[in-house]
């Protein structure tokens, strides 16, 4: 239910993937993914966002995948869930950091470059992100 658990105060959640190849090491060696996942929790207690990892998200070929979903009062002003690709540098988690801390989708612009790593969600995830 990966886009439909909005409550009434819902903040803005990253949403990193862990699954059979985002974070794995062995497919990506030279990316510090526990690091990667602690910079996220550790911003998000600061900044008033959430954090929390998932299953493979589909597309394994554009790991690390994130998914950076509006808070509910972002989704009111027409935020919708970004999905971020490539994510694998400290410069794309202080972005991520940043722009999740500013209020995210629908409350702020997401840096440039980030918005350069976005990704087209799976078709089953667009159709639920429209609801
Ligand atoms: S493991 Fe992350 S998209 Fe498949």
């Amino acid at each position: 239910m990966l886009f439909s658990e909005f409550t009434a105060d819902r903040p803005c959640t990253v949403v990193l993937c862990r699954g059979c190849c985002c974070g794995n090491p062995g497919k990506h060696p030279g990316t510090d993914h526990v690091g990667q996942l602690e910079r996220l929790r550790a911003g998000a207690a600061d900044g008033g966002f959430a954090v929390r990892t998932t299953d493979c998200l589909g597309p394994c070929d554009q790991a690390n995948v994130l998914v950076v979903q509006p808070s509910t009062a972002g989704r009111r002003a027409g935020g919708r869930p970004a999905w971020v690709g490539f994510a694998m540098d400290d410069d794309c988690t202080d972005e991520v950091l940043a722009w999740a801390a500013a209020g995210g989708p629908g409350l702020s612009e997401p840096p440039v470059t980030l918005e350069l790593q976005f990704i087209r969600p799976p078709r089953g995830a667009r159709a639920r992100s429209r609801r």
